[in-house]
């Protein structure tokens, strides 16, 4: 029968290292200023999130999300030694997409040079769970043989829609871009262990006011209500998140569809080389390994170096620690993930 395998995996994070010690320190144009902007501290940040430094888009660069993107594609189609023209299928996770529309998997497309192919594309907007949730249709596109070569990517542009303030200090110091990429394509294999083995994908909408990004209100006129200098009205212009509730909901999603995925595949942790939990918080990942008796030694994090780049952490985190010759060929991994809508899920792999 008709298996997806992961051909290939590619990264791909800006240079600019923005550590703890400098972010209170930049204004709304990632300057560093000789006065502290935002109250924070890096003992405060580490503290409470693990992070130590994440990465931004340099001033006036001009990049976007797709140019991102872009960089993470390419890096995972030489992994598969594959060309951009075998691609028959985009699909593309993120939060900061391009524009409003269109989605920006299409400006993916084109940066790879194969938009006069007319390859599919789509556009997954489920937050820090698109990636899971983008993994799980490329399963099924690839197992009813509707696609050949898909192109899956998670990209973030953060660093532009951040508040910089103390007002917005609880999420602007998670945050970080980046991207992560893989290639998947069909295998004939009668082994229910290989390649993609199982993917899960839920949602509680009740939950989607606990974690948003406004920006417009489409059921008012004018849609945009406010002036994006004047401070005081400026809110809906930066993510508002109700950081207890996210946190408490982010561990029970991850450990129940850890679990689940476990009890429905008949896996143990003796056959898992790697959990890799969605990079929000590392405290978050602490308890979810506490709860779930995840052994420590098979956890991976990247939060570290990255901070959160949501629909991008899990193939950015398997690629580092693959980088660092510790994830190799072969290995299978459990990887959970919890976001904004509520979003969460699972899946389990072959690499
Ligand atoms: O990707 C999926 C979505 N995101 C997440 O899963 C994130 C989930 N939530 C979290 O990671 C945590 O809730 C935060 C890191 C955002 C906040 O940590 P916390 O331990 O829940 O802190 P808190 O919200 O209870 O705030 C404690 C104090 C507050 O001050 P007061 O009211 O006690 O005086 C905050 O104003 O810490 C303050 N605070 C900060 N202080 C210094 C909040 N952010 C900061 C900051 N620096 N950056």
């Amino acid at each position: 029968m008709i298996r997806t395998k992961i051909l290939g995996l590619g990264s791909y994070v800006p240079d600019r290292v923005v550590k703890n010690e400098e972010i209170a320190f930049l204004n709304d144009q990632h300057v560093r200023q000789e006065t502290q902007q935002s109250e924070t501290t890096d003992e405060w940040i580490q503290r409470r999130t693990g992070i130590t430094e994440r990465r931004y888009v340099p001033n006036e660069s001009g990049l976007a999300t797709s140019d991102l993107a872009l960089q993470a594609s390419k890096r995972a189609l030489l992994d598969a030694n594959l060309e951009p023209q075998d691609i028959d299928c985009i699909i593309l996770g993120t939060l900061s997409p391009d524009l409003h529309f269109p989605g920006t998997a299409v400006f993916l497309q084109d940066k790879l040079g194969i938009a006069s192919r007319g390859c599919a594309c789509f556009d997954i907007r489920q937050q820090c769970s698109g990636f899971v949730y983008g993994l799980q249709m490329a399963d099924a596109f690839i197992r009813t043989g509707m696609y050949k070569r898909i192109l899956l990517v998670g990209a973030e542009l953060h660093s532009h829609s951040l508040d910089f303030t103390t007002r917005g200090r609880d999420v602007m110091i998670l945050f970080g871009d980046g991207a992560g990429a893989m290639v998947l394509g069909p295998m004939e294999s009668d082994d229910p262990k290989s390649g993609v083995m199982y993917t899960s994908a839920h949602a509680d909408g009740s939950g989607a006011m606990s974690l948003y990004l406004k920006i417009f209100d489409i059921a008012k006129l004018p849609y945009l209500q406010y002036d994006p200098r004047n401070r005081e009205e400026n809110q809906p212009m930066y993510p508002y998140m109700d950081g207890k509730r996210v946190f408490l909901n982010a561990v029970r999603g991850m450990v129940m569809s850890t679990n689940t995925a476990l009890e429905k595949t008949g896996l143990t942790w003796d056959d898992i080389n790697w959990f890799v939990p969605h990079q929000a918080n590392l405290r978050i990942n602490e308890k979810v390994a506490e709860v779930a008796k995840i052994p420590p030694e098979k956890i991976l994090n990247s939060i570290q170096f990255y901070g959160n780049t949501t629909a991008a952490t899990v193939p950015l985190t398997i690629d580092h620690w693959r980088q660092q010759g510790k994830v190799k060929r072969g290995d299978r991994i459990l990887s959970s993930v919890f976001g904004s809508g509520f979003t969460w899920g699972a899946t389990i792999f072959t690499l």
